[in-house]
């Protein structure tokens, strides 16, 4: 089992937060850091409320982790085994971050970028670094869905992939490992059916409410506990090639984004953060919705804990 003394998280925004009452959790003496003062101080109210959900779910509490706050970067990464980068998605920001890593982190530390896409061996690049970078793609809210997508560039050494797939199966998550790829694999999924979901929706086959009952339940609900290979060895790999064969021409293959966003997003109507999107909102129903969703998904991740070791068709 692969433990790691110290961490650092670089950029306490909307995933810094849940990230590091994770590894604390996990045992880790944690520091998050942030340019921005107020970053810091909205963090402080991230991770009370990350570690009230880690509670909730019973996660396994590990002695000797703590989260420290710091405007300080060398003292942030100083003694650090690892260090998680989360700053916004700009690949010169990033670039500049990892320098300033390899600069003040120990030279045995593995630099972890959470990217959502930007590809690794582009943000490692000209690095003397390279063989410690590493993509490790937290999904949001990141105390809540445990896996991580591991992400090594081409001049990361298998040594620093592998301990950091054992170090993130310590502390119960799944590590996924995948080749670059525009997007990477999650998002890459999710992507592909957002844009056949808001397609159906504009050509007015179905209702907003309609089409977010049809995969919540008709797809979500299955799909978090038969993954997509095992549904297709479930319903038969003749049945998926026959359907395959005439429906794959129908599917959406646009290469814009749907009229049915880009007109919303001109008119300013940008989802909760805005009150209005797709539906529109108050904001009570904003804070309860929150509550709400977040006590879902706790149930559903107990429940589904219970059959841990059951790993479907493999
Ligand atoms: N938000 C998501 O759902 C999500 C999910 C998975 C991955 N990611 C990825 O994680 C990364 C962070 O995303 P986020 O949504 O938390 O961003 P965010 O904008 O909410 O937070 C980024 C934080 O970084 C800070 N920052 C900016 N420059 C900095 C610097 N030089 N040093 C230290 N801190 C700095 C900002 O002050 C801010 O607090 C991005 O690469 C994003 O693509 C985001």
């Amino acid at each position: 089992m692969v433990t790691y003394e110290r961490a650092a998280i670089i950029g306490t925004g909307t995933m810094g937060p849940g990230m590091g009452a994770v590894l604390e959790r996990a045992g880790t003496k944690t520091f998050l850091y942030d340019i921005d003062p107020a970053a810091i101080e909205r963090a402080k109210i991230g991770v009370d409320l990350a570690r009230g959900v880690l509670d909730r779910l019973d996660a396994p509490k590990v002695a000797g982790g703590s989260i420290e706050f710091t405007t300080d970067l060398a003292a942030a990464v100083s003694g650090a085994d690892l260090v998680m980068e989360a700053v916004p998605e700009n690949l010169e920001l990033k670039q500049r971050v990892f320098a300033d890593l390899v600069t003040y982190a120990p030279e045995t530390a593995v630099l972890a970028s959470n990217t959502s896409g930007i590809p690794i061996t582009k943000i490692a690049e000209g690095s003397s670094a390279a063989d410690r970078i590493i993509g490790m793609h937290w999904s949001n809210p990141p105390h809540l869905i445990p896996m991580i997508e591991i992400v090594p560039g081409d001049q990361t050494s298998t040594e620093v992939k592998d301990q950091l797939i054992g170090f993130i199966n310590s502390f119960g998550y799944e590590a996924v490992t995948e080749r670059e790829v525009p997007g990477f694999v999650e998002n890459r999924i999710l992507y592909a059916v957002l844009r056949e979901v808001v397609e159906l929706v504009e050509r007015g086959i179905i209702s907003h409410a309609d089409m977010d009952t049809c995969v919540k339940w008709g797809i979500g609900y299955k799909l978090a506990v038969i993954g997509p290979l095992e549904l297709i060895d479930m319903a038969g790999l003749d049945i998926y090639n026959s359907v395959g064969s005439y429906l794959n021409k129908d599917l959406s293959t646009a290469s814009e984004v749907s009229s049915l966003i880009t007109d919303k997003v001109a008119e300013g109507r940008l989802g909760i953060k805005t009150l209005g999107g797709i539906y529109d909102y108050n904001a009570d129903d904003v804070k309860a919705l929150g509550a709400m969703r977040a006590a879902k998904l706790i149930a559903v991740r107990k429940a589904l804990e219970q059959f841990d070791g059951d790993q479907g068709g493999a």
